[in-house]
């Protein structure tokens, strides 16, 4: 392992504990130069994510956050800066699917619960990463939205209506720090096995597998699209939402 600070990154994953933040976490922690902070409301998810990490791997922190409270992710990345001197890329990912229901069925507190994890978690990760970015004048923040935010599920608006929030943040903030050598993009999955769907019946799964021609995916089929986000070679993409989605928007 290196231990020239100049030729290693840091990478902040928001929401690390779940089953695609697990597999950032191990991708990212898995490259020899690299060195992770790993972040969730959950330490009990967070341990199981370290669990799984490669033995062959960079420094890793672990923090307990609430990504809705700016202070708390503000916290996540002052880790980053004290332990590892920089903070190159901040990956979003924490997320919460929103009640089942029709919008009149659904309460203020189902609106204001989705947006404060889905838009607000994502602008106070903005908001603390552009902080260390700029001064650097480099930088890849990385949302993670949904195909949810591009297309009309019925029974499911707050996690639509807050994902699509989160593909327009990406674009405004690409356009507002682009300047300051940050990118700033997201990624759009379709459905993947995770925890998420822990309350859904099988039966809900399935239907929603049918709409999918390549059928549901796994998160190892999602970490190529932030590897290349996070990467040199993405140097001239930004505002984009790149749909992984196993041809769920095709149609
Ligand atoms: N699974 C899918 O089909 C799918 C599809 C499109 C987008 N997504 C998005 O992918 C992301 C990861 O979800 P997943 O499918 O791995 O689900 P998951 O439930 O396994 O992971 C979500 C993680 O976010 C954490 N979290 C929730 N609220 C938090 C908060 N306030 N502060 C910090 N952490 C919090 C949870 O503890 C959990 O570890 C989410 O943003 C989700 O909306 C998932």
């Amino acid at each position: 392992m290196t231990t020239d600070p100049s030729t290693r990154r840091s990478v902040v994953v928001l929401g690390a504990g779940g089953t695609l933040g697990a597999a950032l976490a191990a991708r990212f922690a898995g490259e020899p130069a690299t060195d992770v902070v790993l972040a969730d409301l959950s330490d009990a998810a967070l341990a199981a994510t370290v669990a799984g990490l490669p033995a062959e791997r960079g420094a890793v922190e672990t923090c307990t956050v609430d990504v809705a409270d700016e202070a708390q992710v503000q916290a996540v990345v002052d880790r980053a800066v004290e332990r590892f001197g920089r903070l190159d890329v901040l990956i979003s990912n924490a997320g919460i699917l929103s009640p089942n229901g029709r919008i009149h069925n659904l309460s203020t507190d189902d609106w204001e619960r989705s947006f404060r994890v889905n838009v607000l978690g994502a602008v106070n990760g903005i908001k603390a990463a552009v902080g260390v970015m700029r001064p650097q004048h480099a930088g890849s923040i990385i949302l993670t939205a949904s195909v949810s935010g591009l297309t009309a599920w019925s029974h499911a608006a707050p996690y639509c209506a807050t994902k699509a929030a989160v593909i327009q943040l990406a674009k405004v903030a690409a356009v507002e720090y682009a300047r300051d050598g940050i990118r700033v993009n997201c990624v759009c999955p379709g459905t993947f096995r995770s925890g998420i769907h822990d309350g859904l019946p099988g039966s809900a799964l399935d239907a929603i597998a049918d709409k999918h021609p390549l059928g549901l995916g796994a998160a190892a089929d999602l970490v190529g699209a932030y590897s290349y986000l996070a990467s040199d070679a993405a140097r001239w993409t930004t505002g984009s939402a790149i749909v992984v989605d196993g041809g769920y928007a095709a149609p």
